[in-house]
């Protein structure tokens, strides 16, 4: 069934979306990275396969997705699976009264305008491509997987801008599921907790060890971008999974 199936994948070039995109790929199916033009996207599709396309778009542009959804309608005739990956990460304490440093509002609205206006922009302006599937025999026609994070549901110290951006992403699931499911589209979040990719980057393995022992997540250690995809994966296989969060955190309960 997965060779069958025409993904975009956005934020492929990097982290999470970049371990769909290989796993999609190698089931043989067509898979579309949406990121930015300075990504890696094109090093990206060069390494895969030949089933890799690399099309350049700002998640928050109108008229780059649009361009990006009428050259998938042209090239292939169809879509089947949008997975939003594209994000941004910024830590910040709201305020420091040593240094009465206050948190940039700038860092705030790009989190907010990438992650959260990005991946609605990629659901409305792509929602009409999957619409168009022929229904399969439970009326289904596509699939939509949105990436939220375990700060949708644990606060703790520089996080408020994540958990802002991870709580929206959540919440929209629901009613995103209930706009959609009468056009045979399924809506399911992902909220992974730690996964190695180059956002995480900065945490040297002693750190990623203690985090995970202090928090007794089993296995005891970060998640790697091919467990996200499987996930994605699972959720695509399973037409019963619809308007839900699927936490990805082996259990992980403490937070730093
Ligand atoms: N890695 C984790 O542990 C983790 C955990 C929870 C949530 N998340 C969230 O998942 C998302 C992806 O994380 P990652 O670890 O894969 O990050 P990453 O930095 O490895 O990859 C993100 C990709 O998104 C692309 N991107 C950024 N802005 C874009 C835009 N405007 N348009 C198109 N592409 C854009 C980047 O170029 C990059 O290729 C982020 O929003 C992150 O906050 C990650």
């Amino acid at each position: 069934m997965l060779k069958t199936l025409v993904t975009l994948v956005t934020g492929g070039a990097s982290g999470l979306g970049r371990g769909t995109v290989n796993r999609f790929a190698k089931k043989g199916g067509q898979v579309i990275i949406c990121d930015l033009p300075t990504s890696k996207g094109e090093e990206v599709t060069k390494e895969i396969g030949e089933n890799v396309q690399f099309i350049p778009a700002d998640v928050t542009s109108e008229k780059d997705i649009q361009n990006l959804v009428d050259e998938i309608t042209k090239k292939y005739g169809k879509l089947n699976l949008v997975v939003n990956c594209a994000g941004i990460y910024k830590t910040n304490i709201l305020y420091n009264s040593s240094s009465a440093r206050t948190t940039p509002l700038n860092d705030f609205k790009d989190v907010l305008m990438t992650n959260v206006v990005g991946t609605f922009n990629v659901i409305r302006l792509t929602a009409g491509l999957l619409s168009k599937n022929e229904p399969d025999g439970d009326g289904l026609r596509g699939v939509i997987v949105n990436t939220s994070g375990m700060n949708a549901f644990k606060g703790t110290l520089g996080q408020t801008t994540n958990s802002a951006a991870c709580g929206a992403i959540h919440s929209m699931t629901k009613p995103l599921a209930s706009d959609l499911g009468g056009e045979g589209i399924r809506v399911v979040t992902i909220a992974p907790s730690f996964i190695k990719t180059p956002m995480n980057e900065h945490f040297s393995e002693a750190l990623q060890h203690t985090i995970c022992s202090d928090s007794i997540s089993a296995p005891n250690r970060f998640g790697d971008a091919d467990e996200f995809a499987h996930l994605v994966q699972t959720i695509v296989s399973n037409p019963y999974i619809n308007g839900t969060t699927v936490e990805l955190s082996a259990g992980l309960q403490v937070y730093l």
